[in-house]
């Protein structure tokens, strides 16, 4: 796809990334997830990257990016409450070494949705001292990796909430709406302490969560159910973390029931705010389904639905970044990626992606980085392995890695939009 001659948008210091995440490129013996997912009982090490991942990590430098960012897997730090693997230490400080020597900018997160086995049998997110154990992690990682400026504490904490306390599909598998409060207040608290800790180690750190944000909309517009699950929805996941950010209170409020306050010490606790876009999500009112929610991706604008049946919607990034701007922060697009074996259909969808995050740009938006989801093909939580949002493809029975188009694309987007 040919790119247009024209004065680029986007500022010099521009962040243009990949993002990772440990556990779904290299699985991990010790971690909740290995023995969650009987998919991986054939497949325990995924790509294989903990071995290879210094081979993995020159795509960067061909894809050219100069940000690159991924997890640690906490499992492998800590495989038991008092033990530190110091040779898995150095393993994720030998990365940041290596993309140092490449020029390439971290961003490191420290909570990418798997934990280790003994955190869920001991003290899962609904028990108090799951805080002090995330923040003794937390600590033991600022206070030994170098380098590293721009840190993630949680990824998509509502994906916790939603999937492992209210639907139960992920770790630790409950439906059990007082449980997930107790959950929120406990994570997002983990969060707020781990800023300053953070700070205190690192006093120019950068410091996010990465949120989840999505475009909804009433499945039949018409039906005054479905346009009041599309306010919930959309009050609940796009703006009730900005707001407890801004205030120090969540206002959670489900569907047809009473709202909830929770107090929380994150106010005012993020440098910037880290949005992961991907898809808008059509919602229909069904009194038989749990909460009275049903879920539905339509091919509206007909870009296509992805492997995983999710809609292509660009406008949408456009939407959630200008309520992520209600934060007067500088904003990280930390995650934005299609699943599809049409590397076309990729390069398209990046392309769009982009061009709204452009028009952002010049409408004042205070937008510094961009980072694709995802480098190689891996593990997908639901999905297993063949959701394919790699740049390169990965033969899952041979563990080669084969570039794509888009990755040439991402290259080639990568020198024609940037202005050095
Ligand atoms: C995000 C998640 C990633 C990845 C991606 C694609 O929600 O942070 O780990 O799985 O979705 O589904």
């Amino acid at each position: 796809m040919q790119e247009p001659t024209r004065k680029s948008a986007f500022p010099e210091d521009f962040q243009w990334g990949v993002a990772t995440s440990a556990f779904q490129l290299e699985g991990s013996p010790n971690a909740d997830w290995s023995t969650w997912d009987p998919v991986l009982s054939d497949i325990p090490e995924i790509t294989n990257h903990y071995a290879v991942f210094r081979e993995d990590l020159k795509l960067l430098k061909e894809l050219g990016v100069n940000a690159y960012r991924f997890s640690i897997e906490w499992s492998r730090i800590q495989p038991r409450p008092d033990t530190w693997d110091d040779e898995a230490i150095a393993h994720y400080q030998e990365i940041i070494d290596i993309l140092r020597s490449y020029n390439i900018e971290p961003m490191v997160t420290l909570h990418h949705f798997t934990h280790p086995r003994w955190f869920l049998e001991q003290c899962p997110w609904h028990r108090t001292a799951s805080v002090e154990k995330f923040l003794r992690y937390t600590e033991k990682m600022v206070s030994t990796l170098r380098n590293v400026r721009y840190w993630i504490t949680f990824n998509e904490p509502y994906v916790i909430l939603i999937g492992g306390y209210l639907d139960g599909c992920i770790p630790p598998g409950l439906r059990d709406v007082p449980r997930s409060l107790v959950a929120l207040k406990n994570i997002f608290t983990s969060h707020g302490k781990a800023y300053d800790i953070i700070h205190r180690y690192i006093p120019d750190a950068q410091v996010s969560i990465a949120h989840n944000m999505s475009v909804f909309a009433p499945w039949k517009k018409w039906n005054p159910f479905d346009r009041l699950l599309k306010k919930s929805a959309n009050y609940f996941y796009n703006h009730s973390v900005i707001n407890a950010f801004r205030t120090g209170v969540f206002i959670v409020k489900f569907p047809f029931s009473r709202a909830v306050q929770i107090e929380v010490p994150i106010k005012d606790k993020l440098d910037f705010f880290g949005v992961n876009y991907y898809t808008r999500i059509h919602l229909r009112f069904n009194p038989f389904k749990k909460m009275g929610v049903e879920l539905r991706h339509l091919d509206i604008d007909g870009h296509g639905l992805t492997n995983i049946g999710w809609e292509v919607h660009p406008r949408g990034l456009a939407k959630v970044l200008r309520y992520a701007s209600r934060l007067n922060l500088p904003i990280f697009i930390t995650e934005n990626g299609i699943a599809t074996h049409d590397a076309e259909m990729k390069v398209t969808y990046m392309k769009q992606h982009v061009d709204v995050i452009e028009r952002c740009l010049k409408d004042g938006l205070d937008v510094r980085g961009y980072f694709y989801w995802t480098l190689i093909d891996n593990y997908e939580w639901l999905q297993g392995l063949d959701a394919r949002f790699g740049l390169y493809r990965v033969d899952f029975k041979t563990l080669k890695r084969y570039p794509t188009s888009a990755a040439t694309y991402y290259a080639y987007l990568i020198k024609s939009r940037s202005k050095i």
